[in-house]
């Protein structure tokens, strides 16, 4: 069975968090997503969520690409995930494309996904924004 791992905040979660996460599960046949916590989300990316982690979390497990979620806590995790989760493809967004190629040392594929183009949570809430 090939394990595939992908990271972010899917805060009002949208269809390019979906279209993402479909072809992430399509690069093999269980799909870890590590969802940034609340504290980490601020903390170390400077965005305030509008969904709690709980609240994140179930959505995502709700989605039928998804078979596990756990906790984002760290920029350090990721060598240690791939081995606890036994991974085999680590996948991303091409916004993230070359940040973690260094994976590659851990035996793991590093795949960048083009984005979807003209949505993302922030552009959700500064159209909320502008229509108020
Ligand atoms: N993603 C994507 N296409 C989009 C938006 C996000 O493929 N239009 C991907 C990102 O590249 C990442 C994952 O979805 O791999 C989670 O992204 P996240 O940062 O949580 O979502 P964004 O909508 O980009 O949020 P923000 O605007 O706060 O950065």
């Amino acid at each position: 069975m090939k394990r595939v791992i992908t990271y972010g905040t899917f805060d009002l979660l949208h269809y390019g968090h979906i279209n993402l996460l479909r072809r992430a599960k399509e690069q093999g046949d269980y799909l870890v997503v590590v969802l940034s916590t609340d504290e980490f989300n601020w903390e170390q990316k400077q965005k305030k969520c509008y969904f709690s982690y709980e609240q994140r979390k179930h959505l995502l497990e709700a989605i039928r690409y998804v078979d596990l979620v756990v906790p984002e806590t760290s920029w350090e995790q990721k060598r240690k995930d791939v081995h606890i989760y036994n991974i085999d493809s680590f996948v991303m967004g091409d916004d993230w494309r070359g940040k973690f190629d260094f994976l590659k040392e851990e035996g793991v594929e590093v795949i960048y996904l083009p984005r979807t183009p003209e949505i993302s949570t922030s552009q959700i809430k500064k159209d909320l924004e502008s229509k108020n």
